[in-house]
Formats: structure tokens, sequence, C-alpha cells
């Protein structure tokens, strides 16, 4: 009699775990459409994001649980059921729709803050998750030109304002509502009520995550976005050298003061690659940003190398990871969308009950 029965393989992958999240595959409840037809086994696995940086991992491991028993064919489909995570998990009424909040922050201007917003955005929506961006940075506008948005957001029969829709990624901006070449010349006040509009009048709809992109310092905007919704957790950026450095541990303070949690730090413009002769360039200095984690006790998300590609589409509005030949700073954007979804999914799973395992 054949060994592969459906308790037998239920059984074999309750050694297989996600590694990064507490119990097995089984009690986590993460297989589904469990199908088996002579030596062929197929199911599926249902991620807490679809951004998982782990598939191959995951995969090998269930090949060797299920081998022993016969599996010759296995077919692992990838699912993804993103939870909600951030504080006050039950009191989220602002944004109900949205499952988690990703603020990109800096001390200091100019170190790729929107950069690294918009490129997360496209490459969490690339990996299949629903996803939102929200320009925070209202006196300084920039996601519309880096994403390639364009246009007046239009009125929902509910009297919402509909986002842009620009590589699946749902955008707000004020620019879409200011004339071209004119400044947004306002108080704190006022930037702070055009935030909390963008929160509440914007039909967001199901989002897995939105994302913030904070103008940098530590004034009105933040604070206002740290009152006003729970955020899941800030990813930090800076440039290695001391003086990004400096502005960034008071952005740390300030997140830590408010109680926002911190995914951890993004060290951008590590070191210029050169295109020719592939020669590394440490232009602002080097490992800053691996150090400043270290000391500070937050986790360090990886290096963004300098990349022409980047600013280059940038200015063109086609984000890197959207780019045909993604380079070195593509990849290493996709790879910290990863990372940032599978801490995202951590807290998540680490605020939920937690996992029994039956036996
Ligand atoms: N890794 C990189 N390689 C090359 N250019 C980059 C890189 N990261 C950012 N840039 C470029 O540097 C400039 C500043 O980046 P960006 O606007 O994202 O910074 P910011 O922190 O959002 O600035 P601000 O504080 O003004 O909001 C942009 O022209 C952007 O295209
Ligand atoms: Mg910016």
């Amino acid at each position: 009699m054949s060994t592969l029965t459906e308790h037998a393989v239920l059984d074999a992958l309750r050694n297989v775990r996600e590694p990064e999240l507490p119990g097995d595959l089984v009690s986590r409840d993460m297989i589904k459409n469990l199908v088996i037809d002579g030596s062929r086994v197929a199911f599926t696995i249902e991620l807490t994001t679809p951004a998982c940086p782990l598939k191959d991992e995951i995969e090998a491991d269930v090949a060797r649980a299920l081998k022993p028993l016969g599996a010759e064919t296995i077919e692992v489909s990838w699912g993804a059921m993103v939870r909600r995570s951030g504080p006050n998990v039950p009191q989220q009424q602002v944004l109900p729709g949205v499952k988690n909040i990703i603020a990109v922050a800096s001390g200091k201007g100019g170190v790729g803050k929107s950069t690294v917003s918009v490129n997360l955005a496209v490459a969490l929506a690339q990996a299949g998750a629903s996803v939102g961006l929200l320009d925070a940075d209202i006196t300084g506008p920039n996601i519309p030109q880096m994403i390639g948005a364009e246009g007046q957001p239009k009125a929902t029969p509910a009297g919402k304002i509909e986002p842009l829709e620009r590589y699946g990624v749902k955008v707000i901006s004020i620019q879409f509502f200011v004339p071209e070449g004119q400044p947004v010349v306002w108080r704190g006040p006022l930037v702070g009520g055009a935030i909390q509009q963008f929160l509440r009048d914007v039909d967001w709809g199901e989002l897995d995550y939105l994302v913030i992109d904070q103008p940098p310092g530590t004034s009105d905007a933040q604070l206002t976005l740290a009152q006003a919704v729970p955020i899941s957790g800030t990813v930090l950026v800076t440039t290695p050298q001391d003086v990004a450095l400096a502005d960034v541990a008071k952005a740390l303070a300030m997140c830590r003061r408010m109680n926002v949690p911190v995914l951890g730090i993004v060290e951008n413009m590590s070191a210029f690659v050169c295109p020719h002769c592939g020669e590394a360039t440490e232009i602002f200095g080097r490992g800053g940003g691996e150090r400043f984690a270290r000391e500070q006790s937050i986790e360090f998300l990886g290096g963004i190398p300098l990349d022409v590609t980047v600013r280059q589409g940038g200015d063109v509005g086609v984000p890197a990871v959207a780019q045909r030949e993604p380079g070195p700073a593509a990849q290493a954007l996709t790879s910290l969308a990863q990372t940032v979804a599978a801490r995202v999914s951590v807290r998540a799973a680490n605020q939920q009950q937690p996992v029994l395992s039956i036996s």
C-alpha cells in the first residue's frame, strides 16, 4: 500500500518551517489544496507575504520531507495572505482596509527616502501584493515624478479621493492638486492637515502595504503620522557619512519616543561600482549604516549602491526595479523589499496568538 496518504504528507510537512515564523507549515495552516495522485503531490503554501525571500529554502525542505514517502513529483504553488501588524492592531480605525503601514524616514534630506519608497512599493506590487504609496512630503513632493504618475485624482461616488495608479501601486501626492511648477508654501498645521486628509479621505480600499514617504527631519509630518495611524514599522534611510548618521540618530530617537516600531536601517549610496571596470569607490565612506545599526541595536536591512540607473529612473518615472535590465541597485532594492515584507510578517505573527503545534 502507498505510504503517500494525506495524513502521511501532512505529518511529514509538520517537520517543515517557514524559517522566520514560529510553528510549522501545518500548524500555521499554510498548506492548502493538497492533491495526491499516485506519486505526485501538489499543494499551495500560503505565505504571509507574496514577497517572501525564503521560497527556495522552504521548497527544498518540503522536498526533503516528502521524498522519503515516495513522492516523485512535488508541485508547490505559492499563495499569500498578508496579516495585519502594528501597534494597537484591533484599533486600526482610520485605515480599516490597510493591513500594514510602512514609513520611510531619515534625518537628513536627499539620502534616498523617496527612491526607497517608490522602489519598495513597486517591488511589493510586482511580487503580487496590493500596495499604496502616500507622499507625505507636502512641501517637497517627488513621488509623482519618480513613479511617473500624472493627472488629477477623481472623486469616488462616495465622495472620497481616488488615488492614481502606476505599476500596480495606488499613489497619492499633494503634487496632483497643485498647478505645475507652483510651490506648496504651508505652515506646519496645514501640512499635518493634508496628511490627515490623505489618510482619511483617500479611497485606499484593501491594501496589504501602505508605504509612506516622509519628508526629512523630525517635525509636523512625522508627528502627525505617528499620532494618526498605527505604523507597523519605519525603514530608516541613511547614507554612510557621519553627517547623515548624526541626523538619522535623531529620526530613530523620535521613533522611540513616539513608540513607532523601527524595522531597521538601509544604507543608500553605499559605493559606486564603475560600470566600465567594475571597481567600487566608496564615495560617502564605508559601513556607516551597519555600524550605526550595531550601536543602536537595530537591524541593518542592507546597502544600495550608487547606480546611475536609479537616478535616471527617478527623473523619468521608471523606478529601478521596473526597468527592463535591472542593475545592481535594482537587485538590492528588490531584496530590501523582501526583507522588509518578511520583517513585517514576523511582527504580525508575534502579535497574534501563539501557534499551537498539534502532534
Ligand atoms: N542609489 C542611488 N544611486 C543613484 N542615485 C540615487 C540613489 N538613491 C537616490 N538617488 C538620487 O538621489 C537624489 C535624491 O534621492 P531622493 O529624492 O530619493 O532622496 P530623499 O531622501 O527623498 O530626498 P528629500 O529629503 O529631498 O525628500 C535623487 O535624484 C535620486 O534619484
Ligand atoms: Mg523625498
